[in-house]
């Protein structure tokens, strides 16, 4: 079982996980024309949070995850709610190939810190993409280390311009950069700590 199957029943219980996903998905209304995107795919969508939040202005969201139990919990939670335009799938697009489907939005929120091949996540989601289509990644801004607990060998969050740089070599226009939330965690000391989410938006 992996680190995230492990999570997935308790993962909506977090305050900052289910409280969230409405702030982010208000934001990236302010800096995607969400009445342009018909199809769109959250990648490592989880238990589907942010794409629940977004469910009423977009048509069709594909939630992609390689967690078999992130997956499932996101699937009852659709069948269980009776919606009919979030379709969540098991699948790595990094190691299994690009799917066929081509999409007007490509988001991804706290997962792109957990792949290894940023540059590569970046193209990939580029060629997805349809003409004048959004890529919209929210990340941990750079950070010390301390954000994880366990034992974690991604990213420590994103310096800006190094960022910027990928989508612009994968032929994408940065429109946006912005602080859209902050976590706060207790340290070692007991002092809060606080670790901002930047929203980054690049345009095919
Ligand atoms: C920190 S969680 C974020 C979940 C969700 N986006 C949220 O914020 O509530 C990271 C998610 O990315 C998924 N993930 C990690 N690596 C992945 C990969 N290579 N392909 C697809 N999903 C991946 C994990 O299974 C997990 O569900």
């Amino acid at each position: 079982m992996s680190e995230f199957d492990q999570k997935a029943a308790d993962w909506d219980k977090n305050h900052d996980h289910s409280t969230r996903a409405q702030k982010l998905a208000d934001y990236l209304a302010t800096q995607v024309d969400l009445t342009k995107v018909k199809t769109a795919m959250e990648y490592g969508s989880g238990t589907g949070l942010l794409s629940f939040a977004l469910k009423d202005k977009i048509p069709s969201i594909e939630l992609m995850d390689s967690s078999i139990e992130m997956t499932k919990a996101a699937k009852r939670k659709v069948e269980e709610q009776g919606i009919n335009t979030l379709h969540p799938i098991q699948y790595d697009m990094m190691t299994q190939g690009l799917p066929s489907t081509r999409y007007n939005l490509i988001f991804i929120l706290q997962t792109l810190h957990h792949i290894e091949d940023t540059l590569g996540f970046v193209q990939k989601s580029a060629e997805l993409l349809n003409p004048n289509g959004y890529l919209v990644i929210i990340d941990l801004v750079k950070e010390d280390g301390s954000f994880h607990e366990d034992e974690f060998h991604g990213h420590k969050g994103f310096v800006q311009a190094e960022l910027e740089q990928k989508l612009k070599n994968s032929g994408l226009t940065v429109t946006h950069y912005g602080i859209c939330h902050t976590i706060e965690k207790e340290s070692e000391d007991g002092a809060n700590k606080e670790y901002p989410l930047f929203m980054m938006v690049g345009r095919k």
